[in-house]
């Protein structure tokens, strides 16, 4: 434990910095606890159903694959019962895919002519479930075998420490910083790291990346406009990927709107709240008007979607229903049909640096987890077919 002495009752200043120093003092020491022994988060493994619900197949299927030896068991084998880990059920992926007629039926990646889907969460309010809702997306698609690249805009990290890397305990690697900065940037490759996660990869973030603001206020070569950083950075790892999503800090500055001019589609997640869909029409005035001198700079800005996403919705709360119906009724398909539910089990995960995929059904209110877990999956199912649709397989 940290001692706790009385805070000083001198000057304001002071006074703060104490507090700021008790507080990462704190944290360090509460996240050096969760992520001991060696600072590394690690990812469940998952039940032999679980299993056939992401493959999209019969638990008796699996028992063949296993019996013919197609597919090799998984090592966790306990009272009979199997436990994949996500590393097991990706190479399970593999060799599913060689076997099956059906090209892309375990496999989804994308070939060919298929471009890579830069989808972009943003909106200004602090607490609309950016963060939130990009880390279930990410651990959605990433289960079900594509390729996914997370890139943190937030300098305040939190997608990064989602992800099992504290900028809280002194993380001194590369971070999005070092591919956008405009002196000496390093290679994005350098920059992309592999997480805990099968199939995720991460650009992190940490609070030096809020220097891009500064320095793209103040400059000025043209060839090198702010708004090309992050498509340039994506476009030295395009190959490597199938989806990536990126996180941005509550706030319309450089990194949002750099990151808008290389997204592919936009999701603006809100929650249906009067405070929250009134600052919404804001920051849409303000990010049109932003996007209108990208254009005028000559960059083309072509999205294949631009969606609204209910976040934090209760279907029990009349008011917070009659708006998300106002919301449908004003702009329709603009807003997605699945909504992100309110639920314990989500802000519970969370706090523990968790997506609900990574949560044991059994640690949980069952009731509570499986309505989460529900209404996070069509989410993404409704995002994954969106992106088949800008393929054009559908
Ligand atoms: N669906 C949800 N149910 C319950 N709590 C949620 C949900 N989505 C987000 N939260 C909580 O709301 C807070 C803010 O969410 P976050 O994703 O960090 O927002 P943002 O990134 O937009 O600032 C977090 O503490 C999170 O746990
Ligand atoms: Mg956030």
């Amino acid at each position: 434990m940290i001692p706790v002495t009385p805070l000083s009752t001198g000057r304001p200043s002071i006074l703060a910095t104490e507090i700021s120093e008790r507080l990462n003092a704190a944290i360090r020491e509460h996240l050096l606890a969760a992520f001991a022994p060696d600072n590394t988060k690690s990812l469940r493994t998952f039940s032999a159903p679980e299993v056939a619900e992401l493959l999209g197949v019969s638990g008796q299927f699996m028992r063949k694959v296993h019996a013919e030896g197609t597919v090799p068991e998984p090592r966790d084998i306990r009272g009979g019962r199997r436990y994949y880990s996500a590393q097991e059920i990706w190479e399970s992926r593999g060799i599913l895919e060689k076997a099956s007629r059906r090209k892309g039926r375990y496999l989804p990646r994308r070939s060919g002519d298929e471009k890579l889907q830069i989808w972009q969460l943003m909106n200004f309010k602090g607490g609309s479930s950016k963060s939130t809702t990009t880390i279930h997306l990410a651990h959605y698609f990433a289960l079900r075998g594509y390729r996914v690249l997370l890139v943190d805009l937030d300098p305040q990290g939190s997608l990064t420490s989602m992800c099992g890397i504290s900028p809280e305990i002194e993380f001194d690697g590369l971070t999005v910083y070092d591919a956008i900065r405009y002196d000496a940037p390093s290679p994005m490759r350098d920059v992309v790291r592999s997480t805990y996660f099968p199939g995720l990869s991460i650009a992190p973030s940490r609070l030096i990346l809020s220097e891009f603001e500064t320095e793209s206020a103040v400059h000025s070569n043209p060839d090198q406009s702010f708004f090309t950083r992050i498509r340039n950075a994506l476009e030295q790892v395009e190959d490597d990927f199938d989806l990536v999503l990126m996180d941005s800090p509550p706030q319309l500055g450089f990194l949002t709107i750099a990151g808008m001019a290389a997204a592919t589609s936009l999701i603006v997640p809100l929650t249906p709240s009067m405070l929250d869909v009134s600052s919404t029409a804001q920051f849409l005035e303000l990010a049109g008007a932003y996007m209108e001198v990208i254009e005028d700079a000559g960059a083309t800005l072509q999205y294949d979607h631009f969606k609204f996403l209910i976040t934090r919705d209760e279907p029990t709360d009349i008011p917070s229903q009659q708006l998300a119906s106002f919301m449908r009724a004003l702009f329709q398909d603009r807003v997605m049909s699945a909504t992100a539910l309110k639920s314990t089990a989500i802000s519970d995960a969370t706090m523990l640096k968790q997506s609900i995929y990574e949560v044991v059904r059994s640690e949980m209110t069952r009731a509570t987890y499986d309505r989460a877990k529900r209404s996070m999956d069509a989410v993404g199912d409704e995002v994954e077919r969106m992106i088949h649709q800008a393929w054009g397989r559908s």
